[in-house]
């Protein structure tokens, strides 16, 4: 196996070779369109930090929802933007939500477009936050203009600080609603759901509501890893849901923890997911690779805001060629062992790999 009579070279000379001894092989059947849904008729209304995407009401959701599918796009993850927030989620959970609305139409009109609803509750709580917000002072919870106002003094690392000490998510509380969300997006009609929420145990109590539910036939794909991120920005502005104080830090993973990225991915499958997601993709490409040699079960990375943002950026100042930049992360993901990427390239990449497969 040595040089010359070892030429890797060889495989290499033309676009037929390569194509023959291509080892990850993209396709847009593996890819999942994250689209965000908002109240009114006819609104297209764009997303300042990411070029291309839009918040869009439920008519313009399914034109866009369409055209995926018919460029091979199999599914899409639908985040809500509610008409109102409060401090019980209502938006989450009701029966008529922004998503259940949108669930039922997609439904209607495109059967066969797979639906994931995104579980989790920081688009619909007034404070911003993935769960329920208690004060570890008062003996009531805080109402909105406390922590807003509250939030407006903690200027500083130190205050912001100490407003974490006073206020914390709490998880077992959370639960409840978080199953309470899962059972109504799949009464509307979403054929998957996806707990973002990162509360402890909540693979296991959707599980079990989806069950009691008579849903068993619902699968679960968790965000199992999902670190708390700078790359999340973008989304923010998309959903509306930055927190109104504090971070996500007492929930979200620390970034520079793999071992215990490993231990998340392990309790929700014993918690009963059916598919386990790694967040941010770029950044965690090594965690793929680590979880596709312990898990057998599907694994999904999310190419998050961020990192679609960052792409964005740079081409449109000329400064990466948008297509082949955007298509070797995606390949590097599939690369690194993830089955289904979620991405918002998603519908591009399709007309891309139409054009050229690789
Ligand atoms: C909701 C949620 C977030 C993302 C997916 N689900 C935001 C967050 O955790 O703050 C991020 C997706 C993206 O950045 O594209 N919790």
């Amino acid at each position: 196996m040595r040089f010359p009579t070892t030429r890797l070279r060889r495989l290499r000379q033309s676009a037929a070779l390569r194509n023959l001894v291509r080892e990850t092989r993209l396709t847009p059947e593996s890819l999942v369109y994250p689209l965000f849904v908002c109240p009114g008729k006819g609104v297209r209304r764009p997303v300042s930090s990411m070029p291309g995407v839009a918040n869009l009401s439920v008519d313009e959701l399914v034109k866009e929802a369409r055209e995926a599918h018919g460029l091979g796009i199999p599914a899409v993850i639908l985040f809500g933007l509610p008409e109102k927030k409060d401090e019980a989620a209502t938006g989450a959970w009701e029966d008529n939500g922004i998503v259940q609305q949108a669930a039922r139409a997609l439904k209607r009109e495109l059967p066969e477009l797979l639906v994931i609803g995104d579980v989790c509750l920081c688009e619909y709580m007034s404070h911003g936050h993935c769960g329920v917000v208690r004060s570890r002072t008062r003996q009531r919870p805080p109402g909105p203009r406390v922590v807003v106002a509250k939030s407006a003094q903690a200027a500083t690392a130190a205050a912001a600080e100490a407003m974490a000490q006073e206020f914390e998510i709490a998880n077992d509380e959370t639960l409840e609603i978080l199953a309470k969300t899962a059972v109504s997006l799949v009464h509307a009609g979403v054929d998957m759901v996806a707990p973002s929420d990162m509360m402890d145990g909540r693979v296991a109590a959707i599980r079990q509501a989806l069950d009691a539910a008579g849903s068993s036939n619902a699968p679960i794909l968790s965000y199992a890893a999902k670190f708390a991120s700078a790359f999340y920005g973008p989304f923010r502005e998309a959903a509306d849901s930055a927190p109104q104080f504090g971070d996500r830090r007492s929930y979200q993973m620390d970034s520079a923890n793999g071992r215990e990225a490993l231990r998340e991915m392990e309790l929700d499958a014993r918690e009963g997911a059916d598919i386990l997601m790694v967040k941010p993709a770029i950044t965690s490409l090594d965690l793929l690779a680590r979880a596709r040699q312990h898990f057998e079960l599907p694994l999904a990375a999310y190419q998050v805001s961020g990192e679609y943002a960052m792409l964005e950026a740079a081409a449109q100042r000329g400064w990466l060629d948008r297509r082949a930049a955007a298509l070797e992360t995606l390949t590097a993901i599939a690369r690194a062992g993830a089955d289904v990427i979620m991405t918002y390239f998603a519908a591009d990449a399709a007309r891309w790999l139409a054009e050229d497969p690789r």
